[in-house]
């Protein structure tokens, strides 16, 4: 088993959809995952009440930054899943309907085993690239900056942008800079 970063989306109470960066454990089959939500979270909410999810893989580093922080006006475009009640996000590489068979929810970290019910290809993943890893790293300090100390997170910071600047085309640049100014805004109000 391995940890797979990618976005799940799932539906809201009000038939809308939620967006969110997730990184479930994965085998090379893909039939089953096992997903990890905090209980803070709406994902958590969402399948606790729903059940069921679409969990993408994407090398749309812009989105899942975006999605990381809450700023994800407008929504990306979506079309509806088949097999479940769930949207599909349109600039997915791959994409995983799945229905939650299990639930443990006794940690903070909730643990959903889920069943993968229907699948598909959109498009090639464009490859490694380090400009686009080093925003994923950085989309994860930015959602825990509650947990972390604040010089770790500038320090990481430092040591991923000239990753980004070197390596990065416009989509990166302009990811790693929203998440930047959103750990400064909110490390700075933290003092
Ligand atoms: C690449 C990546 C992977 C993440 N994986 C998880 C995860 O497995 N579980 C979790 O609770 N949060 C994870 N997060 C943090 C959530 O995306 C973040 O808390 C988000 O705000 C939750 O959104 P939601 O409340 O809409 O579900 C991850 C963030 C990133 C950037």
């Amino acid at each position: 088993m391995r940890i797979l970063e990618g976005i799940v989306t799932t539906l809201n109470e009000d038939g809308t959809v939620n967006v969110s960066p997730m990184g479930p454990r994965v085998d090379g089959a893909m039939e089953r995952f096992e997903l990890l939500p905090f209980q803070s979270s709406t994902t958590y909410r969402n399948l606790k009440r729903h059940g069921e999810g679409v969990f993408h893989v994407t090398d749309d580093v812009e989105m899942l930054a975006r999605a990381a922080v809450d700023q994800l006006e407008p929504l990306p475009a979506t079309f509806p899943a088949q097999a479940i009640n769930g949207e599909i996000l349109c600039d997915a590489c791959r994409w995983y309907a799945f229905r939650v068979l299990q639930l443990d929810d006794a940690e903070s970290r909730a643990l959903f085993l889920c069943k993968v019910v229907d699948r598909g290809r959109l498009r090639d993943f464009f490859g490694f690239n380090r400009a686009k890893h080093a925003v994923i790293e950085a989309a994860i300090l930015a959602t825990r900056i509650k947990l972390l100390p604040s010089e770790e997170i500038f320090e990481a910071f430092e040591r991923l942008k000239p990753i980004v600047s070197k390596t990065g085309a416009e989509h990166e640049v302009r990811a790693f800079a929203l998440l930047e100014n959103f750990v400064d805004r909110s490390l700075n109000r933290r003092g």
